[in-house]
């Protein structure tokens, strides 16, 4: 049994994760704290420092947050995109950089990206070229990990559980059961591969 950090856990796909994380001690964050045991804001890098100083060591640390803006790019704004590189790209670099030296020897972090940087769709822009971002910082940093602490992102297409939510603007997507992306968080916390971009797809 293995001491895993949840953060998003309150959301559809930290929920489609925690699926997954059955046999482990699963601590939850988010950002309003709803339903989880402690608070995290994402963006802002003493909110991670504060998290991982009250939780401490863990053996795992999964993220499922990555708040993204949708627009067409001509009107997307500059706000609209720093929000977007603020959370889903700095959020879980800053998370990995701050919450290294808390991972105890040989234990991962599993982060997001999502499948419209390989599958782009219109509005998606910003979501497509920072899930792109975080599919190769975690090919790359891989090689830089410390003590034998493996890193993989889990690269999902729409859940069914979202399909209400992003089905209007995925037409021909195939949407998949949170249990089935849970499969991946798994084999990424339970397995020994790291620096691999694990896709989820119909
Ligand atoms: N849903 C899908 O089908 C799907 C498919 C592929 C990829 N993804 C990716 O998965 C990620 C999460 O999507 P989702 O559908 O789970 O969204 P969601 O249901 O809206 O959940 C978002 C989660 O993120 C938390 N959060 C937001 N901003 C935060 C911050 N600054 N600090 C800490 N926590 C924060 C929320 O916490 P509170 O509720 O407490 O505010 C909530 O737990 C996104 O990057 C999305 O692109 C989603």
């Amino acid at each position: 049994m293995k001491t895993v950090l949840l953060i998003g856990a309150n959301g559809m796909m930290g929920r489609a994760a925690r699926t997954g994380l059955g046999r482990h001690t699963v601590i939850t964050a988010s950002r309003s704290g709803a339903e989880c045991d402690h608070q995290v804001d994402l963006t802002d890098s003493a909110s991670i420092r504060a998290l991982f100083e009250t939780v401490g060591q863990v053996d795992a640390v999964v993220n499922t947050v990555g708040l993204c803006e949708y627009a067409p790019f001509l009107d997307m704004t500059e706000d609209q995109w720093r929000t977007t590189v603020d959370s889903k790209m700095m959020g879980q670099i800053n998370l990995v950089r701050i919450g290294a030296p808390f991972v105890r020897d040989a234990g991962s972090f599993t982060l997001i990206s999502g499948i419209l940087n390989v599958k782009p769709v219109p509005l998606a822009i910003a979501d497509a070229v920072t899930s792109g971002a975080i599919d190769t910082f975690v090919r790359c940093v891989a090689h830089e990990m410390p003590r034998g602490i493996r890193i993989n992102v889990v690269n999902p297409t729409v859940l069914d559980e979202a399909w209400e939510v992003y089905g209007e603007m995925m037409p021909g997507f195939q949407p998949v059961p949170g249990a089935l992306v849970g499969k991946a968080f798994e084999r990424a916390v339970d397995g020994f591969i790291s620096g691999q971009v694990l896709f989820v797809d119909a």
